[in-house]
């Protein structure tokens, strides 16, 4: 059965104090064993909160290809093991978009993360001028295909893939539950082509893009939605932990 996953992405918000007082709010909040939280927040803060949460996941919000050495300000994936991290995002838009990541990046952050004992949430998504100008396909296609290329048999049951369609992110304008749904069926499918069916049927897919405790439980009802990959709201804990909810309530696999 695919794990249910909500992951938050704090991108370059919050602060110590912040930090501190959000992973105390979420240690006493009452986690549904049927989800796996996973913080994300921005890298100074990572060992504190791994050392200080309880009963979520820790993750890093990028990470480099190489082992070790001169690559000034990046971290690699045993630095981000080391400081407690479980999960990473790669590839996500504002990467892809900011600092010029492409698919061949991507695909060998994804193999180096893995082959670290990290599980990454490969980041997925087409601009609004992708999709009206009918090139969605294409572009998911390329960025699922190229970034799991180098990927072997194994190394699946190590990855999520989290679908963010750039116009929905930070926008307010959420996709519709069936867009995503269309969008997730692809995934998995081209997963299945690359993996073999067994194996992507136990990848979890992620929604992200604005998601918040209203749009949230319409979501992650669609049968290939796994959970959601949350920025803004991520940054309010009790919205968040009712989006936690909505997750622990749907059924995997869909209604
Ligand atoms: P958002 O961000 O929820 O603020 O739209 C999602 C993301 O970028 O991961």
């Amino acid at each position: 059965m695919r794990q249910k996953i909500v992951a938050g992405n704090w991108k370059m918000n919050g602060s110590r104090a912040f930090a501190n007082d959000f992973v105390s709010g979420l240690n006493r909040a009452v986690l549904s064993d049927d989800v796996e939280v996973v913080l994300c927040p921005p890298a100074p803060y990572l060992a504190t909160v791994s050392s200080q949460i309880k009963g979520a996941k820790v993750g890093a919000q990028n990470v480099y290809f190489e082992v070790s050495g001169a690559y000034t300000g990046e971290l690699s994936s045993q630095i981000i093991r080391d400081v407690g991290c479980e999960y990473v995002l790669v590839g996500h838009s504002e990467r892809r978009a900011l600092f010029s990541e492409d698919d061949e990046l991507v695909a060998k952050k994804v193999k180096s993360a893995i082959g670290s004992g990290l599980k990454v949430v490969l980041c997925v998504g087409e601009t609004l001028d992708e999709r009206t100008s009918g090139r969605l396909e294409e572009i998911i296609s390329t960025q699922v295909l190229v970034g799991t290329g180098l990927l072997e048999p194994q190394d699946f049951a190590s990855l999520v893939v989290a679908y963010e369609p750039v116009w929905a992110i930070g926008t307010g304008q959420t996709a519709s539950p069936q867009q995503a749904q269309e969008v997730h069926t692809l995934i998995r499918l081209l997963l299945s082509n690359v993996a073999g069916k067994k194996v992507a049927e136990n990848i979890s897919i992620l929604y992200g893009g604005s998601v918040t405790a209203d749009t949230a439980a319409e979501i992650f009802a669609q049968k290939d939605i796994d959970g959601g990959l949350v920025g803004g709201a991520s940054l309010r804990l009790e919205e968040f932990l009712v989006i936690c909810d909505h997750c622990a309530n749907t059924i995997v696999g869909g209604r």
